[in-house]
């Protein structure tokens, strides 16, 4: 059934109710009330009764949640709210006070009493919807100046009344209050908590803390691989980051994730991100992306290395005459002492 068909329901129901109650009603002030656990609910109500009727005749009046053998149970005689509820009426205007609400009482409420016919009963219905919640609390961060943050505390249900907040500093209890005056860029961890309840209150806000960097795949980089650079902080609320490259003013991406695609030389360098919040930010240290691996090759280094065997062979080649030359001199040299050692033979003939 939609929501508006369940209304009209009801609605109908209520008109069927109060044409058969001889002008009887019972008007609720809120009918939907959402508290935090532990604090205290009023619910209230006014009656209205047909002309000519003594306020008098309204009796026995009490407020209910369960029924037992299709009886109303009065609630000032069920255990589970045993010394925290209280009635207050007047002539035609009725209170309940409901102390330390537990998320069990979340509970439809009814007021029923007693007519002036004798024996006949009425009861306002559809009653108050009540909803505890556990803590629902949520710090809001707002910027007061370039130094100053506000602190408040919200609820994720409209409190019933004007609730006071206990504030706390890394889990020390600091201020009462409606608000709270922090220091941009703090890590300390600031909650708020309802005035007098034990409970967990809103969970903590705290700027970033010092994030750390990785890089993934870690091993060895070749031009043209793509390679992502990683971000991670803690903070609350969650932090955005931005990726800088050392010595560069502008960012080269924002996001945790950094992910650089077809690499080359010109990515190489020293990296570090910023993460940032409400409350403050941080940046990280220097994460070193090299040209190429420890160890391991590029394109390029092994080109490097092919030119420079090519050289080495052109060099060798051509140094191969030249050192045959001089490592062995005898023999080019030999020849024309022979050469001469024939006319020396000649010579000798000639000599002899
Ligand atoms: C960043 O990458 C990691 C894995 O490397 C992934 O688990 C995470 O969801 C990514 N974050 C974002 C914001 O894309
Ligand atoms: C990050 O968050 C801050 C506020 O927390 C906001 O001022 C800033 O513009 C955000 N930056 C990006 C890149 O979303
Ligand atoms: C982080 O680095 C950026 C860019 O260099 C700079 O603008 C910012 O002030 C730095 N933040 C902190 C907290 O040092």
């Amino acid at each position: 059934m939609s929501p508006s068909a369940g209304g009209l329901v009801v609605f109908l129901l209520s008109v069927q109710v109060i044409q058969s109650q001889d002008g009887w009603r019972v008007n609720y002030l809120k009918t939907d009330v959402c508290a935090l656990k532990g604090s205290t609910v009023y619910i209230s109500c006014d009656i209205t009764h047909p002309p000519g009727i003594d306020p008098s005749d309204i009796k026995d009046r009490f407020w209910f949640t369960k029924e037992k053998d299709g009886e109303p149970v009065d609630l000032g005689t069920d255990s589970e709210y045993s010394g925290r509820v209280t009635y207050v009426c007047y002539s035609d205007s009725c209170y309940l006070t409901i102390t330390d609400v537990r998320e069990s009482d979340s509970a439809e409420y009814k007021l029923t009493f007693m007519t002036n016919k004798p024996g006949e009963k009425y009861t306002g219905s559809p009653g108050v919807t009540l909803s505890v919640t556990d803590s629902g609390l949520q710090v809001q961060v707002r910027r007061s100046d370039s130094t100053w943050l506000e602190l408040t505390c919200h609820s994720s249900c409209v409190l019933s009344d004007h609730p006071e907040y206990d504030w706390f500093k890394n889990e020390e209890n600091i201020k009462t209050g409606s608000s709270l005056l922090v220091s941009s860029g703090s890590t300390d961890r600031y909650s708020c908590d309802l005035r007098g309840s034990w409970d967990n209150g809103s969970p903590a806000v705290y700027g970033p803390q010092r994030p750390s960097v990785s890089v993934s795949p870690s091993a060895v980089m070749l031009e043209g691989d793509s390679v992502t650079l990683t971000c991670s902080t803690d903070a609350n609320p969650a932090a955005n980051y931005t990726w800088y490259k050392e010595h560069e003013d502008s960012p080269r991406a924002s996001g945790q994730n950094f992910t650089i695609t077809d690499f080359t030389a010109e990515h190489s360098g020293n990296y570090y991100c910023e993460a940032q919040n409400e409350m403050g930010r941080s940046n990280s240290t220097l994460l070193r992306i090299p040209s190429s691996g420890k160890g391991g090759c590029t394109w390029s280094t092994t080109k490097d290395i092919v030119i420079f065997v090519l050289l080495l062979i052109i060099i060798i080649v051509l140094a191969v005459p030249y050192i045959k030359r001089r490592m062995f001199p005898e023999r080019p040299e030999q020849r024309p002492e022979n050469g001469t050692q024939i006319p020396l033979t000649n010579a000798g003939h000639q000599e002899e």
